[in-house]
């Protein structure tokens, strides 16, 4: 039989795209998406123009599904009740408090909504974690099911997401694999078979990939440690660049061109951001150390120490090459979000930067094509209230903040300019002019000491 009839838990960066591609790709299915969030909820049925989340080619997909076969809903109940198959989407921070607070994944927002799936449920249901989890989560979900669930008997499935945010739809239209995880039981296989059914609608049949649950939740931390540990990788060598006079650019080109280890995420920055990449390499040590892996763990924290490192050195140099002083300076950071053509800013350098910066007595304007002042000043003032070491008011320091509404605002009048996102809109910048005016440019693509102009081409 088939399913008929789905439902995912969390309408957030993974929730609503992927819901929305599979609404769009399997017509004869019902997707409710739910969340406990009813603001967002509402945005979701909202204008497309403003949706909660920013994709390219996302509003066109909710546009030809939304009220055909994809709903949105607060009514979590109803959703659970009439599904025959239940993603979870829901979010899995690093944890802040309790053991492993630091390091390892909360999965508060997980155990909550397996809780309502035991306690609404009539019927059995495959549930599926779409969420990145620790290794060996399925176990703790089997459990609370087995103790809430009654005599039902569901099923537990691995499937996580492998999209980018940014290029999320087109990653769902074209992924590179589906992996799914399951039991190798009757019923565990029977599930699998049923998921595969929903997924072989648009992605080829040998992309499809599948292996045992553990397999599967671990795959998922692996390739996020694995992605990430290149862009630390080439953020190490661009430091080694700027002592010795080599360009990190050329150094990206020769090393990329190799077949073995190809060109893609060896382009210098910042520094990675995003929700995902730091939390689930902390979760990742937490969880080496927790099977006695010490040697691996350092290994892998490795990745986000150098991360921390060059976010530092970053906002270091630019405070170098402004004579060693930047109090009462002006500077512009063009560019908030985590990575171009998101609204998503968590994590992002820009943040770690821009306080940096004002700890040190800049005064900042800032300009992002998507992200609001709203956004901004919350993001600055969360990183604030972990700074322990902080002397100022945040006040003080937000009253230093100016947000900028166009880019020609953000740079005129300034004493720097510093490129954080490579938004495709800054390409569009009169550079010739900025060099002109001798105004510095720190952009860490450029050369050795940041100090120079962006290669617009
Ligand atoms: P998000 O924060 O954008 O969305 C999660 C949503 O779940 C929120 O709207 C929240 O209100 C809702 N929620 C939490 N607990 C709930 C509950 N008990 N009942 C109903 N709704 C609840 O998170 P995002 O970015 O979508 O990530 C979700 C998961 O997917 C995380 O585990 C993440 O690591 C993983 N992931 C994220 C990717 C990304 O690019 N953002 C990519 C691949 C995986």
């Amino acid at each position: 039989m088939k399913v008929k009839e789905i439902c995912c838990i969390g309408a957030g960066y993974v929730g609503g795209p992927t819901m929305s591609v599979i609404a769009l790709k399997c017509p004869k299915i019902r997707v409710t998406v739910v969340d406990v969030n009813k603001e967002k909820i509402k945005a979701w049925n909202g204008p497309l123009d403003k949706l909660p989340i920013f994709e390219p080619g996302l509003s066109e997909v909710v546009k030809e599904t939304r009220g055909r076969n994809l709903f949105f809903s607060n009514d979590i109940q109803k959703a659970i009740q009439k599904s025959e198959m239940i993603f979870m989407a829901v979010n899995t921070p690093t944890k802040t408090k309790g053991e492993g607070a630091g390091m390892a994944a909360d999965l508060r927002h997980i155990i909550s909504c397996t809780k309502d799936i035991a306690k609404y449920s009539k019927t059995n249901k495959i549930i599926i974690e779409k969420s990145t989890l620790p290794v060996r989560t399925a176990e703790k979900i089997k459990e609370i099911l087995n103790s809430e669930g009654g005599d039902l008997k569901h099923e537990v499935l691995s499937n996580p997401e492998f999209m980018a945010e940014g290029t999320a739809i087109k990653d769902l239209f074209k992924s590179d694999r589906v992996l799914i995880g399951g039991d190798s039981t009757i019923t565990g296989q029977k599930a699998m078979k049923k998921l595969i059914k929903i997924y072989i609608n648009w992605i080829p049949k040998e992309k499809i990939i599948t292996s045992n649950i553990w397999s599967s939740e671990l795959s998922k931390l692996a390739s996020n440690a694995m992605l990430a540990q290149r862009i630390s990788s080439i953020n190490s060598l661009s430091a080694l660049c700027e002592k010795t006079g080599a360009n990190i650019k050329d150094i990206s080109l020769a090393v990329g061109m190799d077949k073995r280890i190809g060109p893609h995420f060896l382009k210098a920055s910042v520094g990675f951001g995003g929700s995902c990449f730091q939390k689930d390499i902390l979760n990742l040590v937490y969880l080496s150390n927790y099977y006695g892996l010490k040697e691996v763990a350092e290994y892998w924290h490795q990745v986000v120490k150098l991360n921390d490192y060059q976010k530092k050195r970053f906002s270091d140099n630019i405070i170098k090459n402004l004579d060693g002083s930047i109090s009462n300076k002006t500077i512009t950071i063009l560019g908030w979000s985590f990575k171009p053509n998101t609204n998503d800013t968590r994590e992002s350098p820009a943040i770690y930067v821009g306080i940096n910066l004002l700890k040190k007595g800049a005064i900042l304007k800032i300009y992002d094509p998507l992200v609001k002042k709203a956004q901004i000043i919350q993001d600055l003032n969360n990183l604030i209230k972990l700074d322990s070491d902080l002397k100022v008011k945040s006040s003080e320091l937000i009253s230093k903040v100016n947000v900028c509404l166009d880019i020609d605002s953000a740079i005129n009048k300034t004493d720097a300019i510093s490129i954080i996102t490579d938004w495709a809109d800054f390409k569009q910048i009169k550079w010739e002019n900025i060099r002109k005016n001798k105004i510095p440019v720190f952009h860490i693509l450029n050369n050795s000491n940041h100090n120079v102009y962006p290669d617009i081409n």
